[in-house]
């Protein structure tokens, strides 16, 4: 079960730890960077994903198991073994991947943030300190009925249009309640109840676009792999219409917004789920910014319906007020910015041996946009 190269801790003391979980994906790439090279950092870095981690990314870790979110007994030997003070709770089916298996999706959306709320409350009882939990919620918890209210909705708050249309949307909004609810009602009538036992803070997240990893299984992919397709010289086909239009940021802001919230002071947070906002692209956008920076780029529009159907539920962009006044966030990127400054050129180095023979032209991928 434990990939770890070190023996864990073994003594009547347990180490303090900050626990990642689904540390393999796209996310915990950067997260598990983030956490690493934090000057202030006292705890040990456990991580837990189905599969073993690349090297690069366990460097990251002290410990490493290899296991599911939904095993009890492993999650039980984590309790015993660490005294864990922060849970990044990442594990998750995406939309698409979801829609093929909801049944499995919800046990492991569902089931498996029951079971880390479950540990973080066991935990604080424990050591009698309560664990900050963060839940990496999504924009698939919005569902809007058509095109015509999407168009004219605009930003969408927190509370609107809460009726998602896929079982990954379902299960982010059941996480987010579940999060509230050990946070602040755990087990209201229980005679030997501590209160507060989880410190619960989560971020809706749109499609997020990273210029190391690629995503797999969702429905926001479309971004990302353009982009890198592009780069690796190979043909796109896009799989929803060039005028759909969700939000959108990079690797790094994602990983910079959930660092902010899980250090700001608990008193300045008056909800425990918050939009963020960066840029909001058409597919469209994507496409002439990709075709202006690889000139031999090739992307063809082939929608699919159901995946569609998704995306057209899914605002256009998210009001983030909420987030800029509580814990100060604030967006690094608009799409070209994302480009210039983050995407193409690290994209670009990492397919060296791309078939792309022109350099990119980022002035040029600018200048398409504008036409
Ligand atoms: N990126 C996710 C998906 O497409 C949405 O949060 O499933």
């Amino acid at each position: 079960m434990s990939q770890s190269a070190q023996a864990a801790p073994t003594g009547r003391q347990r180490d303090a730890a900050i626990l990642v979980t689904g540390a393999g994906g796209e996310m915990g790439h950067g997260l598990l960077c983030a956490l690493h090279c934090a000057k202030d950092r006292q705890a040990a870095i456990i991580a837990l994903d189905v599969r073993e981690l690349a090297p690069e990314i366990r460097a990251h870790c002290d410990h490493a198991f290899v296991g599911d979110v939904c095993d009890h007994a492993l999650l039980a030997r984590l309790l015993a073994m660490y005294e864990i003070v922060e849970i990044y709770h990442l594990a998750a089916l995406l939309s698409t991947r979801g829609e093929f298996a909801p049944e499995t999706a919800h046990q492991v959306n569902v089931g498996g943030t029951l079971n880390l709320l479950h540990l973080a409350a066991e935990q604080a009882r424990s050591h009698g300190r309560t664990v900050k939990f963060f839940f990496p919620s999504s924009i698939a918890v919005y569902g809007i009925p058509d095109l015509a209210t999407k168009g004219a909705a605009g930003a969408v708050r927190e509370d609107q249009f809460c009726e998602p249309h896929t079982m990954y949307g379902c299960n982010k909004l059941a996480g987010e309640h579940l999060g509230r609810y050990y946070d602040q009602h755990y087990r209201k009538l229980a005679k030997d109840r501590i209160a507060n036992p989880v410190d619960f803070r989560s971020i809706r997240f749109p499609g997020i676009i990273s210029a190391e990893t690629m995503p797999s299984g969702g429905t926001s992919d479309f971004g990302p792999e353009m982009i890198h397709a592009a780069a690796a010289g190979r043909p796109y086909r896009c799989f929803v219409r060039p005028d759909s239009r969700i939000p959108f940021m990079t690797m790094p802001e994602a990983i910079d917004s959930t660092l902010r919230l899980m250090q700001a002071p608990k008193r300045a947070l008056h909800r425990s789920v918050y939009n963020v906002a960066s840029f909001s692209p058409c597919a469209d956008d994507f496409a002439r910014l990709v075709r202006g920076a690889f000139s031999t780029a090739e992307i063809e529009f082939e929608p699919d319906l159901g995946r569609q159907s998704i995306i057209d539920s899914w605002p256009e962009s998210c009001d983030d007020s909420a987030a800029r006044r509580d814990w100060n966030w604030n967006p690094t990127h608009t799409l070209e910015g994302a480009f210039r400054a983050y995407l193409l050129p690290r994209i670009s180095s990492r397919y060296p041996e791309s078939t792309v023979s022109a350099p990119v032209d980022v002035a040029r991928a600018v200048d398409m946009l504008k036409k």
